[in-house]
Order: structure tokens, then sequence, then C-alpha cells
């Protein structure tokens, strides 16, 4: 690769400019009675300026459906802007291939607020510049005892965990050579090679701005024309300010522009409580000690150990499992199995403008997973499913062997069987209640905002 994830890293520092007039302190997160902030933050958000030529070439890109298999879908098909970059349906798997009727087994994340995802890497050091020797680290790692996470306390660093990263298992490190993976893809963009991609561009329109921007040689050399064509859809997720507009509700609250409902607020408290949801302790929602906004995702992985989703085709063969970091589609860490069944945490912005949740997308409503948090320890005969002999299958979509690798330690997942649940269906309803307060395109009416 000729250009990686330093170079777009570059790209984000300089979008984001510097920042003159920037106070944050580190302080507890909540509203005051009337729903306020108390303690308004400047956020640094990133520069909105024009597109580059670049960037204007992969946005073309990234909606045209020539670039696939079949001529019928594009990367919006399964990452919509309309939707967050979710997927625009309800389906729990996306169909793809030559004739848009196979399916993979894992719902397309939304790809935005990406623009700060570090490389996958274990352990505190994750330099883009060394590639590090990941099994050596993750055997290291493995007699490291695991930090306990807590919402509102600074993450004890340095977690020798397994972070960062793109897909959910990490597999690839950044936005241009994670574009290859869907385009060749024989269940998503189905590509025989790509060589057959790049001769479709050099006799696509877009023939002339290659060779603009690239230099005549370009159409010739097919890995060097993919690679630029997969390094401008990458400019324009970083670029474009769609992906990470920052312009929800939560965001105006924390600027101290916006009052929250009494539910939203109760909500965010009990997001932020280690006794109730404990939700922030992976899905950050502090703005960084610099003032970056939070994206809702320690970006560390975990094994929550979610239900087999029965509706997955994969799934008919019992002996089929997700592993996520240990495999199947992830090759690499195949021998580490203390990370067999762990998964990226998502982002929560926008989170309720998907369908389907988590790895596998078992849920198909935010209830239902709040619902799993709160009884999967304390009540799991509401969560798994019993076999025919009537014994209940904990961790069902986990091999016996793995199932140890379950998170039980970070609260809410801390509890015994027969404890009183954590939340009440008032609870649920509230911390809902904030979730929605992370939708973009949020307007302020004249009554949401403090004294107005
Ligand atoms: C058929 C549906 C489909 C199409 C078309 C598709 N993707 Fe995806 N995308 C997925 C799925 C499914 C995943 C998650 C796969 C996994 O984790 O193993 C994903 C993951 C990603 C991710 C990682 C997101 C994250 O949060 O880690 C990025 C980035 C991405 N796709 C970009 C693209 C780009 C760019 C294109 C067009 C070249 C594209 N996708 C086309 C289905 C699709
Ligand atoms: C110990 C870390 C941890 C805690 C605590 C935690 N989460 Fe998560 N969350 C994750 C991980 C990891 C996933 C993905 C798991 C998977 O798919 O297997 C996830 C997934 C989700 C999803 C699905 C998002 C999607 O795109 O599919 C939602 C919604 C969610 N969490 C909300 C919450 C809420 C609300 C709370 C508090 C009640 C909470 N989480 C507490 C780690 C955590």
């Amino acid at each position: 690769m000729r250009r990686g994830l330093a170079g777009l890293l570059l790209g984000v520092a300089g979008a984001l400019g510097c920042l003159a007039s920037y106070a944050f302190v580190d302080h507890a997160i909540g509203p005051t009675g009337d729903g306020s902030n108390p303690h308004p933050v400047h956020l640094r958000l990133p520069k909105t300026q024009p597109l580059s030529a670049v960037a204007l070439l992969g946005k073309a890109l990234f909606f045209d459906p020539m670039l696939s298999g079949s001529g019928r879908q594009s990367c919006a098909s399964c990452h919509s802007p309309a939707y967050g970059y979710n997927p625009p349906n309800a389906l729990t798997v996306q169909p793809g291939g030559m004739h848009l009727r196979q399916v993979g087994y894992r719902p397309p994340p939304s790809l935005a607020y990406l623009y700060r995802q570090r490389p996958f890497s274990i352990g505190p050091d994750s330099s883009a510049d060394v590639v590090p020797n990941l099994n050596a680290l993750a055997a290291a790692a493995r007699n490291e005892p695991r930090a306990r996470k807590l919402a509102g306390t600074t993450p004890a660093a340095p977690a020798m965990v397994p972070q960062g990263g793109l897909f959910w298992d990490g597999r690839a490190d950044s936005l241009q050579r994670q574009a290859y993976l869907p385009l060749l893809n024989p269940v998503e963009m189905a590509n025989r090679s790509t060589a057959a991609v790049a001769a479709k561009l050099a006799h696509s329109r877009y023939r002339g701005s290659f060779v603009r921007l690239f230099g005549t040689g370009i159409v010739n050399d097919p890995q060097q024309l993919v690679d630029e064509a997969m390094f401008a859809i990458g400019r324009f997720e970083i670029e474009d300010p769609s992906f990470h507009p920052f312009s929800s509700k939560y965001d105006a609250w924390l600027q101290g522009q916006a009052r929250l409902t009494p539910a939203e607020a109760r909500g965010l408290r009990l997001f932020n409580d280690p006794a109730k949801g404990n939700c922030a302790a992976c899905h950050l929602d502090r703005p960084t000690r610099d003032g970056l906004p939070p994206l809702f995702t320690d970006t560390q992985y975990e094994a929550l150990g979610v239900p087999r989703n029965p509706a997955l085709a994969a799934n008919r063969d019992p002996r089929f499992h997700d592993l996520g970091l240990c495999g199947p589609f992830r090759k690499d860490l195949a021998a580490q199995t203390q990370y067999c069944g762990m998964f990226l945490t998502p982002t929560l912005r926008n989170v309720d403008r998907r369908a389907v949740f988590f790895h596998n997308g078992v849920y198909d409503s935010l209830t239902q997973v709040l619902d799993f948090y709160n009884l999967r320890s304390v009540a799991p005969e509401k969560i798994y499913p019993r076999d025919a002999r009537g014994h209940l299958l904990v961790y069902d979509d986990l091999p016996a062997a793995y199932r140890a690798n379950v998170d039980t330690t970070d609260a809410p997942f801390n509890r015994h069987v027969g404890d009183p649940a954590p939340l009440t269906a008032q609870d649920i309803r509230d911390i809902i209640a904030f979730l929605h307060t992370l939708d973009d395109g949020w307007r302020a009416h004249a009554n949401d905002r403090p004294n107005g």
C-alpha cells in the first residue's frame, strides 16, 4: 500500500485544525435540574472545508453501482448517508454477490465517526509505523489481569487489550485498505479480481479524473489504479462532514446549547451510573482531555455473549461459529483463543437509525438490547433458549471451550443469577430516550435552549 493510515491520519489532523480558546475541565458529566449542562465545553470539531479533488472522485465512486460485479450495488447500498451510514433497510444481513442473492453473517456497521479510529493493536502502543507481532503481544497480555471498566473513571492506562481497527473484528487498518474487502468479497460487491475492477475504472467516465489527479501512467497500472480509487474513497470518508457532523442534541448539550428533557436527563445519569447501566464504561460519552467530542466507543473488544441468531443462514450449521477476533474471517489471531467471541465496541451515535443490533443482528429493537444488558447475568432464562431436554443454553453462540471469555466483571454483567436486575422498565425507557439524543440532524427549538 503506497499510502496507509498514517497519510489519512495526517489529513485528519489537518482537517481538525487547531483550536485557540479551548477549555475543558475533567469533571463528571451530568445534567442539572432544568436539563442544562452545568459545565459547557468547547468541542474541537472537524473543520468544514470544500472537499479535495481526490475526495470528490471518491464521493462519486462511493455512490456508483458500477464498482460492483452485479452493476447494481454501491457502497451506499449497505452504508446509506440517510441512515447515518447504516443500512437503509431492516434486513438482518444485506444481500450481495453477482445476482444480489447471497448474504454474509454480519450486519454492516455504521461508517460514520471512524475518522479517529486507530490501527488495530494489542496494548498501549498503537503506532502505525511498526508492524507489531500481534501473537507475541497477545501471549504476553494473556497473563495481565484485566482492568475492570467503570463509567466515570479514567480507563486504567495502559491496558493490554485488543483495540482499534475496522470491521467487527478489526481486520482492516485503514479506510483505503478496508475498501478492497467489500469490492472482492463474493457475497458483497463480488468482483472477480483487482484487475477486473481496474479494467472497469480505466474505461469509465472517471478515466479523465484519474489521469488528471495521478498522471497518464495510472490507467495502465491496474494495481495502482485500484489503490488510488480506494484511497479516494477513504479521503471522501475522512473529509466529508456528513461522516462526522456532530449535529446531535447531545453535542449541542455538551456545548451548553440545549436542555435535556427529564427522561433524557435521567437516561444520561443511568448511562453513566456504574451501579445501573455503566454504559459509559465502554461507550465513552465525555469529550477527551483535549476537547475532541466523544465517539461513544472506547474502540476495545469484548465478548458479551450475545445469543445466537437463528435467522442467519450460516447458523443452520450447528458447527458454524462467528468468533470475531479469532476467526473465521480474521486468521492471524486464531491461536489466541482467549480472544474468541470478542467484537469491536461500536459507536452509539445514530444507533436508533439501525434496524438490527450486535455483530450477528440478533435483536431488532433497542428495548431488546437493553433487556439483554439488564438480564443476561441475573435472569439468563429470559435471554437464552433451551435445548430439547429443557437445559438452558447460556452463551449459546460460543463453543463451550470459549465461554470463559465472556465478560462477567464489568457492570452490569458482574451480577449473579437471582440478583435484582439493575434497571427497571422505566430506566430502560429513559436510557433509550437518551440514546435518541445521539441522532445527528437535531435542530434547536426555542424551548430546548437554556434561557430560551
Ligand atoms: C453488501 C453490503 C455491503 C457493501 C456493498 C459494502 N459494504 Fe462495507 N460493510 C459491510 C459489512 C457486512 C461490514 C461488516 C463486515 C465485518 O465486520 O466483517 C462492512 C464494513 C465496512 C467498514 C468497516 C466499518 C467499521 O465500523 O469498522 C467500512 C469502512 C466499509 N464497510 C466501507 C465500505 C465501502 C467503502 C464500500 C464500497 C467500496 C462498502 N463498504 C460496500 C457490507 C457492505
Ligand atoms: C463492557 C463493555 C460494554 C458495556 C458496559 C456496554 N456495552 Fe454496549 N456494546 C459493547 C460491545 C463490545 C458491543 C458489540 C458486541 C457484539 O456485537 O457482540 C456493544 C453493542 C451495543 C449496541 C449495539 C450497537 C450496534 O451497532 O449494533 C448497543 C445499542 C449498545 N451496546 C448499548 C449499550 C448500552 C445502552 C449500555 C448500558 C446499559 C451498554 N451498551 C454497555 C460493549 C459494552
